[in-house]
């Protein structure tokens, strides 16, 4: 059966990318339809829209992933339209899951001293519906010297123990052994002090895995110190914005982290960690990397894994023999590529993996 893949490039480089992925993707000949969408600044500077009524629905009903670009546009500097957009699919989709590979694909992507390849193999996921980013709170005697400002941290037994359940099964089924949850329960007693009985409760229930709970400032520390101690990381909705920047940062950058957002068994969103990098443009200088590796976590969603495989080897392999775009150039050398030829080796790349 052929499965649809909604194709949202958005603003900025989203679209530069988005063609590469989704060539190399199609160079696979699988049965699967992409199909694009404009959503994103210009058509919400046109006509108002963000998402059209219905389209939710749809995507429930007759899609099963999303393959997404990214948004972000000067000319919207509040951002209004990302969150009718991306935010509202996170949310309305329930993609609870945000997984985020931080692996290192090249030893000279590894900023850290004497790190190698089988240092860094680590796999974020970070809640993606609670915490501090569930828009909950308010302002009391705004602008004056009284002001008193209020957030609210959402966390609920479900929400954590889905993310708990969903790190552990992940570490099951790729026959890892250790998967570390991090928060800051000294503190913040009463939400993590449920995430920390949650986690308990799930870990015995998967007595083959290692588990450990951990501070995250300890956490964070030990990232650069000892990576290899790490397999998989679950943490909350902050936590897990930062830390998996930290991971980015530890594996190459932006221009290589790819993430799902994931509700398993459900339609789920697959988009590169990187925003609409207004800076570079329409210059040919996005590195097409991370939405091809945003690709294969999606084909893995999908039931293809070792097209997945398939993919990820040729980004290391491009990678290891290629050129590089402006971004990867401190780290590998070399003159700077455009967009088109990253992605035309990669295209090379892949094909000859056959
Ligand atoms: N998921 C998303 O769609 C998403 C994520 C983050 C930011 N944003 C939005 O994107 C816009 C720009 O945000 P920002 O500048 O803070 O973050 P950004 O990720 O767009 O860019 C940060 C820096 O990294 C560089 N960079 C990013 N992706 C790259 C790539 N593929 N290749 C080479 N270099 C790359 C950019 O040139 C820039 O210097 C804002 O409107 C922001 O809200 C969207």
């Amino acid at each position: 059966m052929v499965q649809r893949i909604a194709v949202i490039p958005g603003d900025g480089i989203g679209p530069e990318v988005a063609r590469i992925g989704v060539r190399l993707l199609e160079s696979l000949e699988l049965p699967l339809r992409f199909e694009w969408f404009d959503f994103g600044a210009e058509r919400y500077l046109r006509d108002g829209t963000m998402l059209p009524a219905g389209f939710m629905e749809t995507l429930r009903k007759d899609f099963a992933a999303i393959y997404f670009g990214a948004v972000g546009d000067p000319r919207l500097p509040g951002n209004e339209h990302a969150k009718g957009i991306l935010l509202a699919m996170r949310f309305e989709l329930d993609l609870y899951i945000n997984l985020r590979p931080c692996i290192l694909l090249d030893d000279r992507l590894s900023p850290l001293k004497g790190k190698a390849r089988a240092d860094l193999r680590i796999t974020m996921f970070r809640e993606n519906t609670e915490g501090l980013y569930a828009g909950i709170g308010g302002v009391f005697k705004k602008g004056t010297a009284d002001e008193v400002a209020q957030e609210v941290d959402v966390n609920t037994r479900k929400g954590v123990e889905r993310i708990c359940e969903a790190a552990f099964a992940w570490a099951e089924q790729r026959g890892l052994k250790r998967v570390c949850m991090a928060d800051k329960a000294n503190v913040m007693v009463f939400g993590h002090g449920l995430w920390r009985r949650v986690f308990a409760e799930v870990s015995a229930r998967h007595p083959a895995i290692e588990a450990k709970a951990m501070y995250v400032d300890a956490v964070a520390m030990d990232l650069i110190r000892q990576p290899e101690a790490y397999e998989i990381i679950v943490t909350n909705n902050l936590f897990g914005d930062i830390l998996t920047d930290l991971g980015a940062a530890l594996t190459g950058g932006l221009g290589i982290a790819a993430s799902g957002n994931i509700h398993p068994g459900r339609i789920s969103l697959f988009e590169p960690v990187h925003g609409s990098a207004p800076d570079i443009a329409g210059k040919g200088k996005a590195n097409p990397l991370a939405m091809a590796l945003s690709g294969a976590l999606m084909l893995e969603h999908l039931g293809y894994a070792l097209e997945a495989q398939r993919v990820q080897s040729a980004v290391e392999r491009q990678i290891r023999q290629g050129a590089h775009t402006a971004d990867l150039v401190p780290l590998l050398g070399g003159a700077a590529a455009t967009t088109e030829q990253v992605g035309a080796e990669l295209l090379a790349c892949l094909s000859s993996t056959k």
